[in-house]
């Protein structure tokens, strides 16, 4: 059976979207949230448990436990006869809703036919006391699913302050487009949803930072360095925790992901400006600075670019045209809006010397080690006096890729190429490098007349990949502490002489830590300053009043 709602409102309802609290939510089992299980199936007894279809009584689509398909077990929940793009499976989540109630929802996500990728939305429709208010919709998070893959869409949503609030459902649906809009194919595809999972938090529980610290960005600032981090489009919202974090924290700002080429070439010629803009205005909004990480780079990289239409190898002609444009419209765009390029990423083998086709670069494969002096000159083109940065890792760790970084550059400087900076990844660990390899190896890229700047750092607490998942102890806590405190004042000495001014760490806390799945999947780590529950750790602490940290 199908659970009857109310009949559907005018879309023009569509509204109400502020002060909603959205984030990705971390890992469950990194975290103990008191909470209650609203719904939690993967649809294996043959009863869709309560969700339903959201189309008027007799034109709707289909909802139905389905055996054609499945995540895990033998069954998943199938939507299929869709006509409208705002069809889809929705649930009753509570007939007595309040402002305040926190919900953690995750449900896997699948299709199989039409294009390659697609956008789906999660949405909130909620009723209210005084039925003359109407239905609120709220578009709360909208995802990709890839076709023929399981997407998991996991986060965190709090109701908003109405203070007659009634009912509340949680739905997905396709990104709304009007009845007098042409459909296509895509907007009504058919898809299946299983393992789904909806808990209702203690808001108690949830993170809450702390505003009655010191700011990080003024401490440092008075040791000359300007600190920034990672961030994604998620955290460009003043009114989540962790959007608050970053505008009290942090100076500067670079993309975990949403800068690179695969997010912003989206064919040949064709760009995705929206969320690249939206991180530039927002820094611009927030008075940060912003740096582009990456417009190079052998991952992330989108297919189309190596390819022609016909799906061969595209000549060394066709891609230094299409590299090219891609640089100067980058950088043309955002001249005197972006402070600092990652111009190219990771360049250096991890045996000797360039890394080649065979290690995963299509750009070296294609174009010859040149590539990388063009990159820097195109974009110099575009912007005479921005940062122009080349980018990579374990440069303090292996002397052999430090040696070889030096010589690149100073290959690039004899040959006149702009390059202005040295970036260091700084990917290390609590055990490794020491921080002596750190000083000798930001004083030997200064020796070449380039900056450093450290553009990726955190610290893992694990020594090798092998290590199983162990909990952040004090111990191991207060190492990472003593360990950020000398890095830190290497980094002011380095700053003293004129060799480095800006730190960027990879992310704004533990939760949402890229070391989260790599190198091991789904193993915790805690590399950051501040933990999965926002707190400022030992780390953060080290830099900002080292007495708050007994034993350090
Ligand atoms: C990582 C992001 O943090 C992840 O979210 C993504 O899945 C993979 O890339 N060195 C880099 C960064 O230069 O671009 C990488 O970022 C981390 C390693």
């Amino acid at each position: 059976m199908l659970s009857k709602i109310a009949p559907f409102p005018s879309r023009l309802g569509l509204s109400l979207v502020a002060l909603v609290f959205v984030a990705l939510a971390p890992p469950l089992a990194a975290q103990s949230f008191n909470h209650e299980i609203i719904f939690e199936s993967g649809f294996e007894d043959g009863s869709t448990g309560g969700w339903g279809g959201r189309g008027h009584p007799g034109a709707e689509e289909s909802v139905a436990v389905s055996g054609d398909i499945a995540r895990s077990g033998k069954r998943s929940l199938s939507i299929s006869k869709r006509t409208k793009t705002w069809h889809g499976p929705i649930f009753k989540i509570s007939d007595r809703a309040k402002s305040g109630d926190a919900y953690r929802i995750s449900a896997w996500l699948y299709y199989n036919e039409g294009p390659l990728n697609t956008a789906v939305q999660f949405s909130v429709e909620r009723s209210f006391t005084d039925d003359k208010k109407g239905h609120s919709y709220q578009n709360v998070k909208a995802a990709r699913m890839e076709r023929g893959t399981w997407t998991e869409f996991s986060f965190d949503y709090i109701v908003g302050p109405d203070k007659d609030q009634k009912e509340i459902w949680f739905y997905f649906e396709s990104p709304w487009k009007s009845d007098s809009t042409p459909l296509v194919p895509a907007d009504t595809l058919s898809f299946w949803m299983d393992d789904v999972r909806i808990l209702k938090l203690d808001p108690e529980s949830l993170p809450k930072m702390r505003h009655d610290t010191p700011n990080l960005s003024d401490v440092l600032a008075k040791r000359g360095i300007d600190i920034g981090a990672a961030i994604g489009p998620e955290d460009l919202d003043s009114s989540t925790q962790q959007g608050q974090l970053l505008i009290k924290h942090f100076s500067t700002m670079v993309a975990g992901n949403a800068h690179k080429m695969d997010a912003v070439a989206v064919r040949e010629s064709v760009y995705n400006w929206k969320t690249a803009d939206s991180i530039v205005d927002f820094a611009r909004m927030t008075g940060k600075r912003v740096r582009w990480h990456t417009l190079v780079w052998h991952n992330q990289s989108p297919d189309w670019i190596f390819k022609n239409a016909n799906g061969t190898k595209v000549s060394k002609s066709v891609l230094n045209m299409r590299l090219k444009e891609y640089i100067q419209t980058v950088v043309g765009r955002y001249r005197g809006k972006v402070s600092s390029y990652d111009v190219v990423n990771e360049v250096l083998s991890d045996r000797a010397g360039l890394r080649t086709g065979a290690e995963g670069s299509q750009w070296y494969d294609i174009l010859g080690p040149e590539f990388i002096d063009n990159a820097f000159r195109w974009a110099r083109q575009a912007d005479p006096d921005v940062q122009l940065v080349i980018n990579d890792y374990n440069l303090a760790s292996s002397q052999r890729k430090r040696q070889e970084m030096y010589k690149l550059v100073k290959g690039m400087k004899e040959r006149g190429v702009p390059v202005d900076a040295v970036g260091m990844q700084m990917h290390i660990s609590v055990g490794h490098p020491s921080v002596k390899d750190v000083e000798d190896t930001i004083a030997l890229f200064a020796s070449l007349g380039v900056k450093v700047v450290i553009t990726e750092l955190d610290m893992s607490i694990y020594a090798s990949d092998g290590e199983k998942q162990k909990v952040a102890s004090d111990a191991i806590l207060l190492a990472q502490a003593r360990k950020y405190r000398d890095l830190f004042t290497v980094f002011e000495r380095a700053a003293a002489k004129g060799w480095l001014d800006t730190v960027l760490v990879w992310g704004l806390s533990d939760d949402r830590s890229w070391l989260n799945d790599f190198p091991v999947k789904g193993r915790a780590n805690a590399p950051l300053f501040f933990d999965t529950r926002l707190q400022p750790k030992p780390a953060f602490w080290a830099l900002v009043d080292p007495k708050q940290v007994p034993g350090l």
